[in-house]
C-alpha cells in the first residue's frame, strides 16, 4: 500500500475517533447541565434483606407518613400487584419528605408525573430518597415497569397541601400543634416515636433500641433524667449499645414538641417498663432547652451518665 493510501485512510480514522470523542463530551455536557437545572433524586438502597423481614418492620406494616422532626416527613410506601399502600399521601408544601419504598412481590416502578421522582421498587430492598414539594396540587403515581395484568391500573396520588391545612387535618400535625393544656403521653409517642422504637417500646435489635425498661433504668440513673430531656430536644448520633445489641443510628432533634409534650412522652416511655421515676415536669424540660447541643453532644453526656 503506498504512502497516499495510508494517509487518506489516516484521515477519516481521526475523524471518526473525533467525532466520538465530541459525541462522548455531548452526553457529559448534557447529564451536567440536568444535574444542575433539575436537581438530582437519585434514590439509595437504605436496606437489603429478606423481603419478608423488611415488611415487618413498623415503617411498613404501617405505612404512610410520618413526622420526624421539623418541618421534616418520613413517607413509606409499599408497591404491590397492582396498588400502592397507601394509595394517596398527604404532605405540607415544602416539607422535607424522606420516602422509603419496598415490593410486596414483583418489580415494580414509583413514577411521579410532572416531576422528576422515578424509583424502582424491588422487593427485598428498601428504596430512599428526598424530595420536596413547592406548588400545591396533586401529582399522580404511576407504575412504570410491567407487573402482571393490572400494570396499568397501578395509580396513586401525591397531595400537597399548606402546610397549616395539613397540620390542622393529620392526627401528627395536631400533636405537633397542641402545645398547651393537658397532653397525652401516649399520643405523643404514638405520633412521633412508635414508627421507630415500636408501639411498645421494643425497638427494632440492631436498627433502633428499646426503650421498654432501658429508659426507666436511665431516669434513675445519677443524670439520667437531663440526659433523657437532652435526647429529646437535641437528639442523638453515634454508635450505643443496648442490652448487649450495637446500634448506630441517628434519633432526630423533638424540640419543635413543647416541654409539657416532652415531659408526657417521657412519663409514657419510662411508664413502658422497669423501675419506677417520679414524673418528669415541664420546669425540668424547660431547664435544658436553649443550651445548643449537638447530636454528638448528646452521645458524650450519655457516655459519662451510662459508663
Ligand atoms: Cu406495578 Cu407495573
Amino acid at each position: 500500500m503506498d504512502d497516499r493510501h495510508h494517509h487518506e485512510i489516516a484521515k477519516w480514522e481521526r475523524r471518526w475517533i473525533a467525532l466520538s470523542g465530541l459525541m462522548t463530551l455531548s452526553f457529559v455536557i448534557l447529564i451536567a447541565y440536568s444535574l444542575a437545572t433539575e436537581g438530582a433524586h437519585i434514590a439509595q438502597s437504605a436496606a437489603r434483606g429478606n423481603p419478608q423481614t423488611l415488611l415487618q418492620q413498623a415503617m411498613f406494616t404501617d405505612p404512610g407518613v410520618r413526622v420526624v422532626g421539623p418541618n421534616q416527613l418520613q413517607v413509606s410506601l409499599v408497591g404491590q400487584a397492582f396498588v400502592w399502600v397507601p394509595e394517596t399521601i398527604r404532605v405540607p408544601q415544602g416539607a422535607e419528605v424522606e420516602f422509603y419504598l419496598t415490593a410486596r412481590d414483583v418489580i415494580h416502578g414509583w413514577q411521579v408525573e410532572n416531576t422528576n421522582l422515578n424509583v424502582e421498587v424491588i422487593p427485598g430492598e428498601v428504596s430512599r430518597l428526598r424530595a420536596s414539594f413547592d406548588d400545591l396540587g396533586t401529582y399522580r403515581v404511576t407504575c412504570n415497569e410491567y407487573c402482571g395484568i393490572g400494570h396499568q391500573n397501578m395509580i396513586g396520588w401525591i397531595e400537597v397541601v399548606p402546610a397549616s391545612q395539613w397540620a390542622v387535618e393529620t392526627a401528627a400535625g395536631e400533636v405537633m400543634a397542641d402545645a398547651s393544656g393537658a397532653v397525652d403521653g401516649e399520643s405523643v409517642y404514638a405520633a412521633n416515636c412508635a414508627s421507630c422504637h415500636g408501639p411498645a417500646g421494643a425497638g427494632i435489635a440492631g436498627a433502633f433500641p428499646p426503650l421498654a425498661g432501658h429508659a426507666a433504668d436511665i431516669a434513675v440513673t445519677d443524670g439520667g433524667r437531663e440526659y433523657l430531656v437532652d435526647a429529646m430536644l437535641y437528639g442523638l448520633m453515634g454508635p450505643i449499645v443496648v442490652d448487649g445489641v450495637s446500634y448506630n443510628g441517628v434519633m432526630p432533634a423533638w424540640a419543635q414538641l413543647s416541654d409539657a409534650d416532652i415531659a408526657a412522652v417521657l412519663d409514657h416511655i419510662v411508664g413502658l417498663g422497669g423501675p419506677a421515676a417520679d414524673p418528669f415536669t415541664v420546669e425540668e424540660v424547660a431547664a435544658q432547652r436553649g443550651r445548643g447541643l449537638s447530636a454528638a453532644d448528646v452521645l458524650a453526656i450519655r457516655q459519662q451518665v451510662l459508663p
